[in-house]
């Protein structure tokens, strides 16, 4: 059963719908209140909005911020800035793609992991680094990266 309550989302569009370029800071909001944008209220946007479905889910899919799916429990970043970058930071992501069995933007079956990569984390000097939710993790080698996923699988930690 669908159990996502659309009272944030209607109380959003009806905030916003007068504006300019509302359809966007509409999807932002909603993004921002659940979390991804759900199909249901993709639908509801259109009606309230009075766009084509087509039209909300041509903006949706345009800009790579938005996402359909739920996160998972745990969201990786892998920084790929210039000091991660130089350190490693691309075998840490083939590492974590084959361990986890998903590519970069996607969330494993299970819900328990979404992996993502960022520009930099602000953190250079502990090159190369990840960060899972809101701790970083520096200095890793790939078998550090593949010690902490299973110690997060076994629920050792998180
Ligand atoms: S380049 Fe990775 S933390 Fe800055």
């Amino acid at each position: 059963m669908d159990t996502i309550d659309t009272q944030a989302a209607i109380a959003i569009i009806e905030r916003e719908n007068d504006k300019q370029g509302a359809l966007i800071s509409i999807l932002q909001q909603v993004q921002e209140e659940y979390g991804y944008l759900p199909e249901k209220i993709l639908h509801l946007i259109a009606r309230r909005t009075q766009n084509p479905e087509s039209k909300v889910m041509a903006t949706a899919s345009f800009y790579s911020q938005f996402r359909f799916e739920p996160s998972g429990r745990f969201t990786i970043k892998v920084c790929q800035g210039t000091a991660c970058h130089i350190s490693g930071a691309s075998k840490l992501l083939d590492v974590l793609e084959e361990e986890l069995g998903i590519a970069e933007g996607e969330t494993t079956k299970d819900r328990l992991f979404t992996l993502e990569t960022v520009a930099c984390l602000g953190c250079c000097s502990l090159a190369p680094v990840i960060m899972i939710n809101e701790t970083a993790y520096g200095r890793l080698t790939t078998n550090k990266v593949k010690k902490i996923i299973n110690d997060f699988r076994n629920g050792r930690t998180g």
